[in-house]
């Protein structure tokens, strides 16, 4: 089989196209085969040899992805050949075939695309996360997104919105505007004008009549931290996602105490290993919100297998809107 490995850390033009051996399920493990996987932010930092886990070289990254299984190992009892699933694995999806812990895969709705549900993998199950289990989201409140026409931003605004919140999306151009408007926002709020400080507290207050928001989901870090802690209500809670904005901001907690703000953070495949069930419970929930049209992954481009350096670049450069997939050929 083909595939995309790491061998040296680098750009993604540093990933290798090669013909190693076919996998061998261990026990409690999947194999399958992949159709469609999807292309994370995280994958650009693993490749450059700057993620909090990087597994023994050579590997091939890639966190989520959606196929069919081509034979199970011993004591699998969740899955045989042929079923269609979605897998959350660390690494190893940019290649024609993956093991998966049986845990680590879902069965995929019917009319639910191979590409649909690759794009539906680590941004949702994030966004969820941050949303109900670090945010306690409640229908009716107001929540802010950064980078909200990004991966976990769409995905934010999609989700939110169905759980009944008012949403504000933060971007910084017409376009990604138009984008987040059309996936469930009800204000838009521009992080291009000059002084984000004053002009994001400014932009969501009026949007909030003067109220604030009640939660932050923050993928971007950098000035956008600040600025959004000093949009919040009172008991808001801000949830740090992410730093996509290049740096890792400092907080003064000054103002927590005395707006009675919460931080918290989320490492989703901290939940992946450590709570599989609410793993379970939350991909069906996305699930059915699917199937209710409540959610829909927008795919701004799908690339061939030979197109995934170019396509982690393109993401690396932040030209990606929504999501990017990969699709395997034939
Ligand atoms: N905590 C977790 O478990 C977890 C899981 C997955 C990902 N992440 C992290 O979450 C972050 C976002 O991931 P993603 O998949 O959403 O990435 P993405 O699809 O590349 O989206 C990032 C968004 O951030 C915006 N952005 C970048 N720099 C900005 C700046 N200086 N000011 C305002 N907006 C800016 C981009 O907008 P433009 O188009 O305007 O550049 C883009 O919309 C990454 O840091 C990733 O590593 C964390």
């Amino acid at each position: 089989m083909r595939a995309f490995q790491v061998l040296e850390h680098g750009p993604p033009s540093s990933l290798r196209c090669s013909d190693v051996a076919d996998l061998i399920p261990g026990d409690g493990q999947i194999r399958v085969g992949i159709r469609a996987a999807g292309i994370n932010f995280p994958d650009t930092l693993v490749i450059a040899g700057k993620y909090q886990v990087l597994p023994k070289r050579p590997f091939s990254p890639g966190k989520d992805f959606a196929g069919v299984v081509l034979d199970v190992g011993e004591g699998v009892t969740r899955y045989a050949r042929g079923d269609r699933v979605l897998c959350h694995v660390e690494y190893g999806g940019f290649a024609e075939q993956a093991l998966a812990a049986e845990q680590q895969a879902f069965g995929l709705p019917d009319g639910m695309s191979f590409v649909a549900a690759a794009a539906m993998g680590l941004v949702y199950q994030t966004a969820y996360l941050a949303l109900v289990d670090r945010a306690q989201l409640k229908p009716g409140e107001h929540v802010l997104v950064g980078g909200a026409a990004g991966g976990i931003g769409l995905a934010a605004v999609q989700l939110a919105k169905a759980m009944g919140a008012t949403t504000v999306a933060a971007v910084r151009s017409a376009d990604e505007a138009a984008l987040v408007k059309e996936n469930g926002a009800d204000h838009v709020v521009d992080l291009s004008l000059p002084s984000q400080r004053e002009q994001l507290r400014a932009q969501v207050l009026a949007a909030t009549e003067n109220r604030g928001v009640d939660v932050v989901i923050d993928p971007l870090g950098g000035d956008f931290l600040g600025a959004a802690l000093r949009t919040m209500a009172w008991c808001g809670r801000l949830v740090v996602v992410g730093f996509a904005a290049g740096d890792i901001p400092t907080v003064k907690v000054n103002y927590l105490l005395v707006k009675n703000i919460s931080i918290a953070g989320l490492q989703w495949s901290d939940y992946r290993d450590r709570a599989p069930d609410r793993i379970a419970a939350v991909q069906h929930e996305i699930f059915r919100l699917w199937r209710l049209g409540a959610v829909k992954p927008y795919i701004m481009k799908e690339f061939s297998f030979a197109e995934l350096p170019r396509a982690l670049e393109l993401i690396e450069k932040g030209e990606i809107r929504g999501k990017a997939v990969v699709v395997m050929d034939g």
